[in-house]
């Protein structure tokens, strides 16, 4: 099948499209870079430089692809960052959203994955939170995504899109080729892996007050791989109709526990010191992922947190300074060429 995969030079995206490729599927990326690495693509996908708000080179690049099936990560997605900048993720989001299914519509694909969250819930229960728990986003972040779950839901209706949303809780770890690389560094795992090799001199605890067992949040840590894995399983399975799934372990780590657990798979010491709290979080978010096991037989690998904190460190080792390490990133920091659309 051919896929298109907005974002697919970014953290998740690119793995994905990894795995896509190594099923035998057609991919295109579409990328603007903002964040996402040149060199984070397979070689194997076809690529385009540009954005989601430029509604005319999108109808014209979906006019050249004609993808059957359309994975879209592409997003603004960082819980802090909404609290301080809501219009960014209200308004951006939810307006490239639009212009990608208003444009999926007119172009005729009928399969669409959506990025979702977990931050649609703030439930401080610590039961794994199921598909069925009431929605309350924890921040316009979270609001953006759900607002486009709704739009989804309308057109399951009124068009033949047919879409699966996956509710990501935390993605975490680095296949052999790909990791995380973010700038700025704002997520917790990696942050704490540039004190371990030096190059941070410690951590902040964004508060310890929480209502949980050492007063740090807990997280449902998910190896990006298995994430990806559900996409693929997600994609042969909605021809007929429309899921939404949530995507974790089942298991929670506090910010203590992840930072203890980072000394001891890196050998490291990492100091911390407890800051205040950060607006958009919640106490607990642990996923209920037994919907998507039952529907697609989807089985996480790895279930423990060391060990994908392990496959994250290695990928760090490997690449000191994300994908500036690797030679071909840095050819494209320098400015881009005329053509921005190339087939490698
Ligand atoms: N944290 C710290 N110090 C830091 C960074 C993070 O204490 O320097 C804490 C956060 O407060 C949070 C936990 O570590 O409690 C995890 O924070 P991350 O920034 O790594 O991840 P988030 O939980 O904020 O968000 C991630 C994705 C979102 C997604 C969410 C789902 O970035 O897109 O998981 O739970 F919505």
């Amino acid at each position: 099948m051919k896929v298109l995969v907005t974002g697919g030079a970014g953290y998740i995206g690119s793995v994905v499209v990894d795995q896509l490729i190594d099923a035998g599927h057609a991919v295109v990326v579409i990328d603007n870079l903002s964040q996402g690495h040149r060199a984070a693509v397979h070689p194997e996908a076809i690529f385009h430089q540009g954005d989601l708000a430029n509604r005319g080179w999108l109808d014209e690049t979906m006019r050249i692809e004609r993808p059957a099936a359309i994975m879209h990560f592409a997003s603004k997605s960082l819980v802090g960052e909404s609290m301080q900048h809501p219009f960014l993720y209200l308004g951006e989001n939810l307006r490239n959203g639009l212009n990608l299914l208003e444009s999926a519509v007119d172009h005729g694909v009928e399969r669409f994955i959506l990025s979702s969250t977990a931050n649609l819930f703030t439930c401080s229960s610590f039961e794994p939170i199921t598909e069925s728990q009431p929605i309350s986003p924890g921040s316009p972040y979270g609001e953006s995504k759900f607002l486009l779950e709704r739009i989804l839901y309308w057109l399951d209706r009124t068009e033949k899109i047919r879409f699966a949303t996956l509710r990501y809780f935390n993605a975490a770890g680095a296949t052999t080729s790909r990791g995380e690389d973010h700038n700025p560094e704002t997520h917790l795992i990696p942050l704490v892996l540039r004190v371990a090799s030096g190059q941070r001199d410690g951590v902040d605890i964004f508060g310890d007050d929480y209502s949980t067992a050492d007063g740090t949040c807990v997280r449902d840590y998910i190896h990006v791989s298995d994430l990806a894995q559900a996409h693929l399983l997600a994609l042969d399975h909605i021809g007929s109709a429309s899921h939404t799934w949530n995507l974790g372990n089942g298991l929670g780590f506090s910010v203590r526990e992840v930072i203890r657990a980072a000394q001891e798979v890196t050998g490291c010491e990492i100091p911390a010191r407890v800051v205040g709290r950060r607006p958009g979080d919640v106490p607990t978010l642990i996923a209920c992922s037994r919907q998507i096991g039952r529907d697609l037989g989807w089985k996480p690998r790895y279930t423990d947190i060391r060990s994908i904190i392990e496959t994250a460190w290695s990928w760090r080792n490997a690449h000191p300074h994300g994908y500036r390490s690797d030679r071909s990133e840095s050819l494209v920091s320098r400015p881009p060429p005329s053509a921005r659309t190339s087939r490698k």
